[in-house]
C-alpha cells in the first residue's frame, strides 16, 4: 500500500510572519491521519516553519538544493542545511526551476543522489510542455527525464523517492490535466525504470480541493504537489481532507 501525500509547494511566497499565520491556521483544523502532509516554505521561511510543522505532524520539504554539501556556490543551499532545521523532502527539477535557473537532467541526477545518501526524500518532478504534448512526445520527455534522475542508483534506493508528474502546460494555469490522462502518463513513469512499484506519484498542475479526488481515485495517483491551491491554510486543508 502506498502512503498518500499532500505536498505544498509554496514557490516564491510568503514571509516568515506569513508562515507563522499559515501553520497556526491550518493546524487548528481536523486533518485526517491518512495523509502525509508535506509544506514546502521559501528557504526563508524554514526556521519559523520548523517547530509548527513538528508540533503538528505535518513534514517540511525544501523546494530545492544543491549537490554539494558546502563549497564555493553563492546563494546555493545544501542538504545538511536543511537537515538541521528538519527538513524531510526535498522538491528536485521542478519545471520552474528547469526553464529559470538552468537545472539539468544531470544535475537533478546529481541532486537525487545526494538527497539519498543524507537521507533526504527527493520529490522529483517531470512534465511535458504543451508543444511537446501536441507532439506526442509525453511519454518519451517523461521517461528521458524519470530515467535520468535514477542513473546510477539503485532499484532498492528508489523505494526512498517520491515522483511528481506535472505537466507544465497544467501549472498554474487553472488547466489541470484530465484524470485518466494523468494516470497513463504515470503509468508509463512507474513502469519505465526497475524500482517504481512501490513509489508514491503526484500529480502536479492546478490540483484544488474540487479535483483532487478524481486524480487520488486513480491507480496510480499517490496525491499532489500543489501550487496556487496550497497558498490559502482553508482551501488547503480541504484539498488534504478530499484527498483521504
Ligand atoms: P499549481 O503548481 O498547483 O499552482 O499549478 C503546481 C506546481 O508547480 O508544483
Amino acid at each position: 500500500m502506498r502512503r498518500r501525500i499532500a505536498a505544498a509547494n509554496w514557490k516564491m511566497h510568503k514571509t516568515a510572519e506569513q508562515t507563522r499565520a499559515y501553520l497556526e491556521r491550518l493546524s487548528a483544523q481536523p486533518l485526517p491521519s491518512g495523509v502525509d502532509v508535506v509544506i514546502a516554505p521559501p528557504f526563508t521561511s524554514l526556521a519559523a516553519a520548523a517547530p509548527l510543522v513538528r508540533a503538528s505532524g505535518l513534514a517540511l520539504g525544501a523546494q530545492t538544493m544543491h549537490w554539494e554539501l558546502q563549497g564555493a556556490f553563492t546563494g546555493e543551499i545544501s542538504a545538511p542545511m536543511l537537515l538541521e532545521f528538519g527538513v524531510r523532502y526535498v522538491i528536485l527539477g521542478h519545471s520552474e526551476r528547469r526553464a529559470y535557473c538552468g537545472e539539468t537532467d544531470a544535475s537533478v541526477n546529481r541532486k537525487v543522489k545526494t538527497a539519498l545518501d543524507q537521507g533526504l526524500v527527493p520529490i522529483v518532478a517531470v512534465g511535458e510542455t504543451l508543444d511537446e504534448r501536441a507532439r506526442g512526445e509525453t511519454a518519451a520527455k517523461v521517461m528521458r527525464q524519470t530515467r535520468a534522475a535514477f542513473e546510477g542508483i539503485a532499484a532498492t534506493a528508489l523505494t526512498g523517492v517520491v515522483l511528481a508528474y506535472e505537466p507544465i502546460w497544467a501549472i498554474g494555469t487553472g488547466q489541470n490535466c484530465d484524470p485518466a490522462e494523468a494516470d497513463g502518463v504515470m503509468a508509463t513513469i512507474r513502469s519505465c525504470v526497475a524500482g517504481l512499484a512501490d513509489t508514491p506519484i503526484l500529480y502536479g498542475g492546478s490540483m484544488n480541493a474540487e479535483n483532487v479526488g478524481a486524480y487520488v481515485s486513480r491507480p496510480n495517483i499517490d496525491g499532489g504537489l500543489v501550487g496556487g491551491a496550497s497558498l490559502d491554510p482553508d482551501g488547503f486543508a480541504a484539498l488534504i481532507r478530499n484527498a483521504a
